[in-house]
């Protein structure tokens, strides 16, 4: 479903390009490891969860893949900066950098979160990709190249994730100014924005706010009706009518990392089936 096997191919197009991931312990993440793995990249795999992180790293090596893991909890900026430490200590060098962690937490009309739940959203889904841009942007100027993918979404025009969608709505403002300011240092900032995509492999749920601590999502009648409102409403808008595969968000998000997009910055490729 997500083309041709990049080895069958032939097609190695990060050789030695020293890709990290973050939240590449499961879902979206870890597809993106395995496929720029699989086209030759040095994988650094970021997570915060030792389990999945653990896993994630430990099948790429198999593959014969070069990969370590990173332990870093990226919505900090310590964590952020402590990640591409541990990148340049490893591989002297980071050419690729995917923001992939985020994901919305609670779905409910914006009147009804808390103070502390719209606070964890923009911590999960806007100050992680801030942070590691702030600190891979020093390493990529000081190479005088990089690619940095972003992940969006297209919760920025849809319903009951406000704060989530407005850290992805942040998150395609940061692709285009870091695009402009970054473009003079060969430093190429692209996006790529997932619809709905099933993710079967998971170790923490989206309810997962720091490792072991799992908040409860309201139980009411009510609160369903919000989450199947929201899932119509993406069906509806859609062209193809079904949701993705990480293995097709990764197919996406490789192209913008390889040298195949070398002409091709501050853009947004939508990956969701005709809906954005
Ligand atoms: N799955 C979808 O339907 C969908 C749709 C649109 C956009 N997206 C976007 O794609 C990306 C990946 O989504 P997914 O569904 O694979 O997510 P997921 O929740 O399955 O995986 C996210 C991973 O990130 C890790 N993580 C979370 N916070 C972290 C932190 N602070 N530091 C380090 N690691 C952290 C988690 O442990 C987890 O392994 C997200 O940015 C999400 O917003 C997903």
């Amino acid at each position: 479903m997500a083309g041709l096997d990049p080895k069958q191919a032939g097609r190695v197009r990060l050789k030695d390009k020293v890709c990290v991931v973050t939240g590449a312990g499961q879902g979206i993440g870890r597809a993106v490891a395995r496929r720029l793995g699989d086209e030759g990249g040095k994988i650094v795999v970021a997570e915060r969860v030792d389990e999945s992180a653990t896993r994630t790293t430990e099948e790429l090596t198999k593959s014969g893949i070069t990969a370590i893991k990173a332990l870093a909890d990226v919505s900090t900026y310590s964590g952020a900066q402590s990640l591409m430490k541990t990148a340049l200590d490893a591989f002297g060098r980071v050419d690729v950098l995917v923001n992939n962690v985020g994901g919305t937490i609670w779905i409910q009309p914006f009147h009804e979160f808390t103070e502390e739940q719209i606070h964890l959203e923009l911590q999960r889904s806007l100050h992680t990709t801030l942070f590691c841009c702030h600190a891979v942007l020093p390493i990529m100027i000081k190479q005088q190249g990089g690619s940095i993918v972003n992940v969006g979404s297209q919760s920025p025009r849809g319903l009951y994730r406000l704060p989530y969608a407005t850290s992805k709505g942040g998150v395609i403002a940061m692709t285009k100014v870091l695009a402009m300011e970054y473009g003079r240092y060969n430093i190429r900032v692209n996006c790529v924005s997932p619809g709905g995509t099933a993710v079967n492999d998971m170790v923490t749920t989206r309810l997962t706010i720091k490792p072991g601590e799992v908040a409860k999502a309201p139980e009411s009648e009510q609160y369903k009706g919000y989450r199947e409102e929201m899932y119509n409403d993406i069906r509806n808008q859609q062209a193809l009518k079904r949701s993705g595969t990480p293995d097709e968000q990764a197919a996406a998000i490789a192209f913008l990392a390889s040298d195949d997009a070398s002409f091709i910055t501050g853009d947004v490729i939508n990956c969701s089936g005709g809906q954005g």
